[in-house]
């Protein structure tokens, strides 16, 4: 997809198509130029109503609002409707809530990018890219006098976070037998070269000399050899460092704990952590922005086998401590204590996020359109909280850690068990247990956000396709836009 800015009036451009977003309903707006054949079909301006009226070559869609985490969505679902048209270009004029603010636009721009994906690598018969050219006209509907040049910075940056957040979806859809720890490696590699990021990969004797026993514990019994990565992005003079590891479970077959068949299908998306630290890493780079950033990916199969690890082994963790492994199936925790201990020990964060399909508790008690953020200190976790839910058109709520719940991690012979003894708040004591990993520098400066729901669902909602959605990528790049505007704490 192509996009182009211009000062023209909407209807001075020439395209097949135009694309009009009707704002609460409200059908008397000038913008509305179709009103009395629009009431004909019944079409009444609802969030995500669409109606395509073909003689007219204009598609109206409603839209809660002017916001952008309503726009979004709703031009997505637009786009999404023109899949077997034939129109090859479309026009639309720009929505703002306030003539700075252009949020709204770059929202919009994103949705058309995160609207317009597919993934069919696999289909016989690809389909064919149709909609290619987008131009946008600055006429606003409101009227605002808008800045050019703040708009196509909108838009550039739109297309950065868009195109990243795609990137992401492709890694996490690709199958696993297509994607295991070594070819997650080579695309790592390929896709920093490209983007002049370091990329350093440790395998498997690299492993063993740093120590990450519970990391190769989980890896043992695939044919599929672990890889840790390690990308960074390193301005001259940042303003601060950030370090963001992920969970890359290739395959989660549960290992001895085995999955339940229906359980188990959807699960190459466990590389979702792992998934957007790769896509974030390509943001930030294109964006060149002024922060140091890490991002460390765990490259792990964990499979059934003969040399599985199981229930009752103990493992010695990289910082030494000590785990009674009573369930092989949560094993994302086992493979991020490790690299959050080397991530830890290579880098000096200011800021360190951790990012994981940790557990099925979280799907339970949020749904699966929000992700869990969890820390011991308010810090890391509000700017996770404020760039999420007010600009990224991502969902997160906070849960909080408790005593009691820690409590139920004990174990009778070994430092830590890494399940609870009690069925209930899965996702927190999931969260408890990676605590233990965290060392003194980085304790207040931690959050760890559980990405379950979001990640992958089986079924189209907003600008997210069926399948992997890329959480985490937007959430993650606001952030660290906000840290280089200087502004992470702000509530806008
Ligand atoms: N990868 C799963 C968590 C998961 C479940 C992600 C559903 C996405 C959708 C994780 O490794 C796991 O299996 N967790 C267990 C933990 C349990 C054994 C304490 C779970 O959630 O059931
Ligand atoms: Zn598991
Ligand atoms: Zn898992």
């Amino acid at each position: 997809m192509n996009f182009k800015l211009t000062t023209k009036n909407i209807d001075d451009i020439n395209s097949d198509l135009e694309i009009i977003i009707v704002i609460a309903k409200d059908m008397k707006h000038r913008f509305v130029k179709d009103k009395k054949l629009l009431k004909k079909v019944g079409f009444g301006g609802d969030h995500e109503e669409i109606c395509l009226l073909a003689e007219k070559d204009r598609l109206y869609v409603g839209s809660e609002s002017v916001k952008s985490t309503d726009i979004r969505p709703a031009i997505a679902v637009a786009i999404r409707s023109l899949k077997s048209t034939r129109y090859k270009s479309a026009k639309i004029a720009t929505y703002m809530s306030h003539p700075k603010c252009t949020a709204v636009l770059r929202g919009m721009v994103e949705g058309m990018i995160l609207g317009d994906y597919i993934f069919d690598d696999y289909k016989s018969k690809r389909s064919k890219k149709r909609l290619e050219n987008i131009t946008i006209s600055i006429e606003e509907y409101h009227s605002h006098q808008l800045d050019i040049d703040s708009c196509q910075r909108a838009v550039d940056n739109a297309i950065i976070g868009a195109e990243a957040t795609n990137y992401t979806r492709d890694i996490v859809n690709t199958p696993p037998d297509d994607l295991y720890p070594k070819k997650m490696a080579k695309l790592a590699r390929e896709m920093a070269k490209d983007s002049s990021l370091e990329c350093s990969i440790l395998k498997p004797k690299d492993l063993r000399d740093q120590k990450m026993n519970t990391l190769l514990a989980v890896a043992r019994a695939s044919r599929h050899a672990p890889r840790v990565i390690h990308l960074a992005h390193k301005p001259t003079n940042p303003k601060a460092v950030v370090t963001i590891v992920g969970k890359g479970l290739t395959y989660d077959s549960g290992g001895l704990s085995l999955k339940p068949s229906d359980f188990m299908v959807t699960m190459k998306s466990d590389k979702s952590g792992g998934s957007a630290v790769m896509g974030i890493m390509k943001a930030v780079s294109e964006m060149n922005l002024p922060i140091e950033v890490h991002g460390f990916i765990g490259a792990v199969e964990n499979m059934i086998g003969g040399d599985a690890y199981k229930p009752d082994d103990v493992l010695v963790a990289k910082n030494g401590k000590t785990i009674e492994v009573r369930n092989t199936d949560a094993e994302g925790r086992l493979v991020l204590a490790d690299l959050l201990c080397y991530a830890q020990q290579e880098v000096k964060a200011d800021y360190l996020f951790d990012m994981a399909t940790l557990t099925g508790a979280c799907v339970v008690g949020v749904g699966h359109y929000t992700s869990g953020v969890m820390g011991n200190r308010k810090m890391a976790t509000e700017m996770v909280l404020n760039a999420a839910n007010k600009i990224s058109g991502e969902m997160a709520t906070k849960l909080e850690f408790n005593r009691y719940l820690k409590r139920s991690l004990k174990s009778e012979i070994a430092d830590i068990c890494n399940i609870s003894n009690t069925r209930y708040g899965g996702a927190i004591t999931a969260g408890i247990f990676l605590s233990e990993f965290i060392d003194e520098h980085h304790k207040d400066r931690w959050a760890h956000i559980d990405i379950a729901g979001p990640a992958f669902v089986e079924s189209v909602w907003g600008e997210n396709p069926h399948g992997a959605s890329g959480a985490g990528v937007r959430m993650m790049l606001r952030l660290i836009e906000k840290l280089a505007r200087g502004d992470a704490h702000a509530e806008v």
